[in-house]
């Protein structure tokens, strides 16, 4: 529980499992991966700071998911030109489904590679038991941050089995972090007896709101990503916004509006020399509208709003009234313990 974020909670991973100079396969940043899994020349932590050897799992973006028969044939190619192959990192950072890891962990594991799922996004949904179960699906190790889908204070986590348990913790503490940092570690509790109480009936939602998020916003004519999938079985969204504009542009119109989400660079965007700053994607989750007591309906609402922005062109000022109107309907924090306090009324101390 000592790690202080999930880029530290990846490194507990790194210093436990590798060695300076071996192989680990991640997803690129375009097919959702996330910096601390990247490569030096990028300055992904893995390879800047673990100095490992990043190579990427092959993605379909059709069903916006790891390609299993493309990774086989890469981890024998990989192999075969003698590198060392010791850690898969599955997870990432926009999971819209659960990712082959049934198909694919013994694979790394006749190799003799470890298995780590990096859980930062779907900690809350695999705790609240509605998406992809990794320890029990073949990983043998799972990092996560404790402040997206799981509600918790900002930190990381690290969780596997017994057998590793002294390895872990001797990367933990005396590797990467030495002392408790008791005011999260304490808010984790927290935040895990409340999961214990209510998480199910968040992630059923969470999920449930996204799906209505996708569905609305494909009616109204935008490119969703993963329609053969169903869009989503997450708490993201991922929209192909080049019909429009780019992804940068209209993250800020929209942020005019009242309307918080973000850019996101597309598999695809590098061929068409677009790059992260502005990209063509668009990236919406849900999980902290579904924690203010929003429903299916109201992620209808949501889609229309960003429609008249992207779609209709509309004034974002205009939007932004009915922005904070529509909000008003929702000050109080859902699924745990009983507070007198409205949701976000702290930000008026200051
Ligand atoms: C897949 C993934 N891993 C790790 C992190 C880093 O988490 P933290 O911000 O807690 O360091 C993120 C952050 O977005 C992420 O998406």
């Amino acid at each position: 529980m000592r790690p202080v974020s999930g880029v530290c909670a990846n490194l507990v991973v790194y210093t436990a499992f590798t060695d300076v100079g071996d192989t680990m396969f991640s997803l690129s940043i375009a097919s959702g991966g996330h910096i601390s899994t990247g490569r030096k020349s990028l300055g992904g932590t893995a390879g800047s700071v673990s100095k490992l050897n990043v190579e990427y799992f092959p993605f379909d973006v059709e069903e916006m998911n790891i390609d299993v028969d493309g990774t086989k044939k890469k981890v024998k190619q990989i192999v075969d030109e003698g590198k060392k192959v010791k850690l898969a990192m599955f997870g990432g950072s926009v999971l819209t489904q659960p990712q082959p890891l049934k198909e694919l962990a013994d694979i790394f594991h006749e190799i003799g590679a470890k298995v780590c799922y990096d859980a930062a996004h779907v900690a809350g949904l695999v705790a609240g038991r509605k998406f992809q179960d990794p320890l029990r699906e073949g990983a043998d190790v799972m990092s996560m941050s404790t402040h997206k889908t799981l509600f918790g204070p900002q930190g990381g986590c690290v969780l596997s089995f017994n057998r590793y348990a002294e390895l872990i913790k001797k990367a933990t503490f005396p590797s990467n972090v030495s002392n408790h940092h008791l005011h999260h570690l304490c808010g984790k509790a927290i935040a895990f007896a409340e999961f214990l109480e209510f998480g199910e009936e968040y992630a059923s939602q969470v999920i449930k709101n996204s799906k209505a998020l996708a569905q609305a916003l494909y009616e109204r004519g935008f490119q969703v990503l993963g329609e053969k999938r169903g869009f989503t079985q997450s708490h993201t969204v991922i929209v192909d916004v080049t019909k429009y504009g780019l992804g940068g542009d209209l993250e800020e119109k929209l942020e005019k509006a009242n309307i918080i989400l973000n850019r996101n660079l597309l598999a695809y965007d590098l061929k068409y020399d677009r790059h992260y700053q502005n990209p063509g994607g668009i990236r919406l989750g849900s999980q902290e509208c579904t924690r203010l007591g929003m429903k299916e309906s109201d992620m209808d609402y949501i889609a229309e709003l960003i429609a008249r922005v992207v779609i209709e062109g509309g004034d974002p000022e205009r939007v932004r009234q009915d922005v904070i109107d529509f909000r008003k309907g929702f000050y109080k924090v859902h699924y745990c313990f009983e507070s007198t306090r409205k949701a976000y009324e702290y930000i008026k101390l200051r």
